[in-house]
This record gives C-alpha cells, sequence and structure tokens, in this order.
C-alpha cells in the first residue's frame, strides 16, 4: 500500500500508525495506471498465484514516481514472490520503466495459459491481468462478513472471535519472531564408505497465500489452494475440515485463518534427509519418517535403501515438490560428480547448468503458453537454487520450529538471484509438467557449482 505517498508492507503495518493518512491500495491507483501494470505483469508472466503482486505493484509504481530511472532490484527487498523467482517481475517493471508494453491480450489464449499454469501449479489456475491485481479468488476473499473467525490456538484447539483481531487474542499464541537459533542437520549419515554425503535441514515452503477456508452450517468449506497449488505444501491442510466442524458446531459460518506464524509452527515441511551414495548408484538415506517418502526416492533411486528415522521436529509431507526426490537423485549426482538430465516419473526432462547465469532446457510436450512455462521454469530454478544455498529452519530442543518470520526461512532475494535463461524445447506431445524437474535439475546442477560441500544450506552464514 502507499502511506501518503510511500510504499509500506501492509501485512506489518498496524491501523493506528496510518490513522489520519492517505492509504491508497491498488483498487485506488489511477485504473490506466493499473492496467499498464496488470498487463505488463501478465505478459511476462510476472504473476503466478497473484497474492505478493498487488503490494508489488505499488512498491515499484512509489520507484517510478520518485526515480523514474531506478532500477527495480532492490525495491523488492522487502517483499517476498515464492511463485516467479523475481526475474519476470523485474521484467514487467523495466517493460514499464522503459515504455515498452505493447498489449499482447488480443492474441493471447488463456485458456491454453491456465491450462499449462494448473499443470506447473498442480491446481487448477486461472491467468490474465486481473490476478496480477490480486483478483485470482483466494480462499478468505468469499467469506461471507458475518463469519466467526477461527485461528489456531496454543494448545492445539481453535480460538473463536467476531474478528481476527479478537480470535488471535483468545489464541495465546506468540506472532513472528527470529530467533538466534542455527538450523543443524538433525539426521546422521548412515555408516559406509561413500563417494558422496548430504545432510539437509527441515526448511518452509513459504507460500503467500496462507491456509484459509470458510464453511456455512452444513456446507463444504471452501478450497484453500485457490489459485496456487502452494509447492504442495496445503494438500493437506486442516483448515477446510476445521471451517467445517466449527461451523456446524456454532450454527454460524466460520473463516478459519492461519497467520505466518501459525503455518510455519504448524504446516509440513521438506523431510531432513542424511545419506551417502556411490557411483555406482548404490547407497543409504535416513529420511525424517514421513509417508510416502520411501516410495518417492525408490521410483528414482532404486539402488538407495531408505531407513525413515523418527526425530523431534515439525511435521513433514511427502507432497512438496521433489520432496525426497531431489535429495536422492542430487546424492548420486554427487557420487558420479556429475549433473545429468533429469527426468521425473510421469513429468517432462530439464537440463540446467548454474554459474554467473542459471541455464535451463526443459522438454514437457506442448508448451501451451510460452510466457507461463517460462514463469514457471524460472520460479522453479529459484526455488532449486535458493533451497541449496541458502534455505533452513531451526527448531529449538524440543522441535519446535524457532523462526516464525519469513525473513528466517532464507529465501534467496532477488539481489543475490542469477539470471534465470530457459529454453523450452518444442513439441507436439502431450503436454507434462516440467517445472519440477527444472526445480530439481537447478539444485543438483547448484550443488556442483558449489562442489557438493556435504550440507545444505551451502552458503548460509558464508
Ligand atoms: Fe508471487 Fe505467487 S505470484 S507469491
Amino acid at each position: 500500500m502507499l502511506v501518503d505517498g510511500a510504499a509500506r508492507v501492509a501485512c506489518v503495518t498496524p491501523a493506528r500508525r496510518v490513522a489520519g493518512r492517505q492509504v491508497t491500495t491498488l483498487a485506488g491507483l489511477d485504473s490506466a495506471r493499473r492496467a499498464t501494470w496488470s498487463d505488463a505483469f501478465c505478459a511476462t508472466g510476472a504473476s503466478q498465484c497473484g497474492f505478493c503482486t498487488p503490494g508489488i505493484i505499488l512498491r515499484l509504481e512509489s520507484l517510478a514516481r520518485r526515480s523514474p530511472e531506478a532500477d527495480p532490484t532492490g525495491a523488492l527487498a522487502a517483499h517476498l514472490c515464492r511463485c516467479t523467482g523475481w526475474q519476470t517481475i523485474l521484467e514487467a517493471a523495466r517493460a514499464v520503466r522503459d515504455g515498452n508494453t505493447a498489449p499482447g491480450r488480443r492474441s493471447r489464449d488463456y485458456e491454453a495459459a491456465a491450462r499449462r499454469a494448473t499443470i506447473e501449479g498442480g491446481r487448477p489456475q486461472v491467468v490474465g491481468p486481473h490476478v496480477a491485481c490480486g483478483e485470482g479468488g483466494f480462499a478468505d476473499d468469499s467469506a461471507p462478513a458475518d463469519a466467526l473467525v477461527a485461528v489456531p490456538a496454543a494448545d492445539g484447539g481453535w480460538a473463536l472471535g467476531e474478528t481476527p483481531a479478537e480470535a488471535r487474542r483468545a489464541a495465546g499464541t506468540v506472532m513472528g519472531r527470529r530467533s538466534t537459533l542455527r538450523a543443524v542437520p538433525p539426521l546422521e549419515v548412515p555408516p559406509g564408505d561413500w563417494d558422496c554425503t548430504l545432510r539437509t535441514c527441515w526448511t518452509e515452503p513459504a507460500y503467500l497465500e496462507l491456509d484459509a477456508a470458510w464453511c456455512v452450517p452444513g456446507g463444504e468449506p471452501t478450497d484453500p489452494l485457490a489459485n496456487g497449488g502452494a509447492f504442495g505444501a496445503k494438500v493437506r491442510s486442516e483448515a477446510p475440515a476445521a471451517a467445517r466442524r466449527l461451523a456446524d458446531q456454532t450454527g454460524r459460518p466460520v473463516r478459519v485463518l492461519y497467520s505466518r506464524a501459525d503455518a510455519t509452527r504448524l504446516g509440513l515441511k521438506r523431510p531432513p534427509v542424511a545419506g551417502g551414495a556411490n557411483a555406482d548408484g548404490r547407497g543409504r538415506l535416513a529420511v525424517a519418517r514421513t509417508p510416502g517418502i520411501a516410495e518417492a526416492v525408490a521410483a528414482v533411486a532404486p539402488g538407495l535403501e531408505v531407513t525413515e528415522t523418527d526425530v523431534a521436529g515439525p511435521a513433514t509431507s511427502a507432497d512438496l515438490r521433489g520432496a525426497g526426490t531431489l535429495e536422492a537423485l542430487a546424492l548420486l549426482a554427487g557420487a558420479r560428480g556429475a549433473v545429468g538430465p533429469v527426468r521425473l516419473p510421469g513429468g517432462g526432462a530439464a537440463t540446467a547448468q548454474v554459474g554467473d547465469i542459471i541455464a535451463v532446457e526443459v522438454d514437457c510436450g506442448h508448451p501451451l503458453d510460452e510466457a507461463v512455462l517460462r514463469s514457471y521454469c524460472i520460479g522453479a530454478a529459484h526455488m532449486g537454487y535458493s533451497l541449496v544455498t541458502s534455505e533452513a529452519i531451526a527448531t529449538d530442543a524440543g522441535g519446535a520450529v524457532a523462526d516464525l518470520t519469513v525473513r528466517s526461512f532464507g529465501v534467496v532475494p532477488a539481489t543475490r538471484t542469477p539470471p534465470v535463461e530457459v529454453t523450452v524445447r518444442h513439441s507436439d506431445c502431450e503436454p507434462v509438467n516440467g517445472s519440477d524437474a527444472v526445480f530439481v535439475a537447478t539444485a543438483a546442477a547448484t550443488w556442483l557449482a558449489r562442489g557438493f560441500p556435504p550440507v545444505w544450506p551451502t552458503d548460509r552464514g558464508a
């Protein structure tokens, strides 16, 4: 939002701080200017779920008014876009700055674009300029005005209130804080004489649209995955079932809302691993106990013997993008000392090279819409690069997540993300997911570029 014309991060600005001042949200921007931004974002693929983009557009608008010639990269420091990996946002910002916003609306097939986005996101998605304006249809936006609000309570139950503030006061939970604890890989490498070893930490999927769902008594709850796949993280969200149960118990519509701290405390994490492998493809991988993880590893690395281990820490999920698959394939690549093409079961193929730039090539059937496919591939490349080099969350001695703020997740910011070049192999074959293969290939190539050090993240504290 703009406060007296200056960009402010709305989600951490208390209303009392803006009392008596002029507040402008994206809806209050001049409609022609709003269309310029949203068309540019849509044309470059700078918006996927669209949760982050209204704030980012206002940040860029503020910069454009103050310093029209400035490079926009640094302006993104206060924001997080988890979907796009920044680059397409910067392309949109530069296009607006330089007046290169040729309208492509009429010639674009938005249904084909949405089909590609759905294949890449794993959930039904829409594509269009309105998405960049935050109109993708988020779960909480359609909640009835008279709904009770329910938030996770400190005792493991739900706290209810007429407003989010009232419910949060009743919850007794601690809002976001950043700990000084270090993230430490919780598992030890199984004994053996290995060509390569790897240990990883818990990581936070860090999706932007937090878990939310609402339900009327006797009704069906809304889906917390309204316009984004959350990289597999919200598939098992408790929000819909809780909304239904609480609506039936109270006889009123109920909105379930997670804060960022709630999602970080309660959300499912990428399972940590510790493994060793040899160049012949054989090895052993210890993994935090996670339903489905042994099958995910076996599908791509049958020579790895998987041991699931109970370890005090946050709950984990094999639904997260490439969970187990990435770690197993990277470990085998490390043992061979080389990263080859990645082809995932049921999905596409990708290669990646990581140096001053990240160069990826993807083969995933008919592209359907190149801007969307490129956007998802760049986002996936950023996610793979960021995971290996920087991401981890700390836990306390009891295994509770100690870092509850976005800044503590270690997501690589725009200023430290290498440019990503995407080559799309053209094909008329049935379209399949390509960005997951890009994610795995880029992560493995990033680890190779760092010389296969035995712990992820490789650069934290460097
Ligand atoms: Fe930025 Fe989804 S488009 S978080």
